[in-house]
């Protein structure tokens, strides 16, 4: 055994900010364009940059934004349409805007500098507690814990904490190992090290042989570093059923299209005719074609963020060129590359599956997400 795992089993957790840091002194990344020098407003920026953004996509822009917007007063009189023009690229534009009102903020009620209090900080656009500690601790060289996705995935696996970080228990539970954690001492080194750590060997896939504090590790002695931190769950979301009507003309393959109402979902798009209840279809049918057989196809489904849409397809032949509907402003036959705007994605896959020509085999079930 070596000495940090003669410590580590008896007393798991301790000395773990001196071992952190040993590792840091060595393989952390000290050469970040926000650590030279770390000003409360370069780390603030990088922070606010870094929130969705990888290390290496955030450089270029970090120093484009700093020649131009080399302190706040000069970012707070600008105009948003710059600052969003600088940000172009990066993504989460809201980042941009908070920004922008932040540094107004401290320009109105902070003389202009990065606040040095946790309360402060907090309160401003943008800025939540973990970013808010890491401006504290890294930029005004403060005591001041941080808990960002890396460090949440570093201590919910050292300390063992299971549970979705997201919940609030499981985020309380962190904050107090974080906080228990955090020395006093070299506390920004240690927070960049626990980004680094999360960011080079704690990863989803850990190098755990690259960790200064294996030995302790509650999820890697346990087995279990692909279950900690806990995935988010799954949401269960509704399904909705409707049912379509498929009439295919046999002389060009072209298909009865219905304009969708302007709103809900694919407003305004040409689709197939659809029907809340299958007995709806049925006396759409008998009304327009008398007593035609109806042919069940396999149903399709397409997932939207908020529910999954189940569409029981319902084929009907035509015999003898008869129309059942007058051409008008709402119906309209198509072949399905011609839908004018083109045809919403699931009811595209299930006209590609329906060939040119009727009276094919029955449809394989189709399954497509969002769009
Ligand atoms: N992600 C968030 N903050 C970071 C930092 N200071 N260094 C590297 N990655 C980060």
């Amino acid at each position: 055994m070596t000495d940090d795992a003669i410590t580590a089993a008896a007393d798991p957790g301790a000395d773990f900010a001196r071992r952190v840091l040993e590792w840091y002194d060595r393989h952390g990344r000290h050469d970040l364009p926000w650590q030279c020098p770390a000003t409360p407003y370069r780390v603030w920026i990088s922070e606010i940059m870094l929130q969705q953004t990888r290390v290496e996509t955030v450089r270029g822009y970090f120093d484009r934004f700093m020649q131009r917007f080399p302190d706040v007063a000069s970012l707070a009189a600008a105009d948003i349409d710059e600052v969003l023009g600088l940000w172009s690229g990066l993504g989460y534009y809201a980042r941009a805007r908070n920004l922008h009102r932040a540094a107004r903020a401290m320009v109105a009620e902070h003389g202009g500098e990065v606040p040095e209090d946790p309360e402060a900080l907090n309160a401003l656009p943008g800025i939540g507690r973990s970013t808010a500690g890491a401006i504290l601790s890294l930029g005004h060289g403060r005591h001041h814990a941080i808990l960002d996705g890396n460090v949440k995935r570093v201590l919910a696996r050292h300390a063992g904490i299971e549970g979705w970080p997201g919940r609030a228990p499981v985020q309380r539970a962190l904050w107090a190992v974080a906080e228990d954690r955090t020395p006093g001492e070299r506390t920004a080194a240690y927070n960049q090290a626990m980004m680094d750590l999360g960011a080079m060997v704690c990863l989803r896939r850990p190098v755990c042989d690259a960790c200064p504090v294996a030995a302790d590790c509650s999820a890697r002695n346990e087995g279990r570093t692909a279950e900690i931190p806990a995935a988010k769950p799954k949401r269960e979301i509704p399904q909705r059923e409707t049912v379509a009507l498929v009439i295919q003309r046999g002389d060009d393959g072209a298909i009865l299209l219905e304009r969708r109402p302007p709103s809900g979902i694919w407003g305004g798009l040409w689709s197939l005719p659809e029907f809340n209840a299958e007995a709806e279809l049925e006396a759409w049918v008998a009304a327009r074609l008398g007593d035609v057989e109806i042919e069940p196809l396999a149903p399709v489904e397409h997932t939207f963020t908020h529910f999954r849409l189940r569409i029981h397809p319902r084929r009907v032949h035509l015999h003898g060129g008869v129309d059942p509907v007058r051409e008008g402003a709402d119906y309209g036959w198509y072949l399905p590359d011609d839908a004018p705007g083109g045809l919403p994605a699931p009811i595209r896959r299930l006209a590609d599956r329906l060939g040119g020509a009727p009276h094919t085999a029955d449809l394989p079930g189709i399954n497509s997400h969002a769009g």
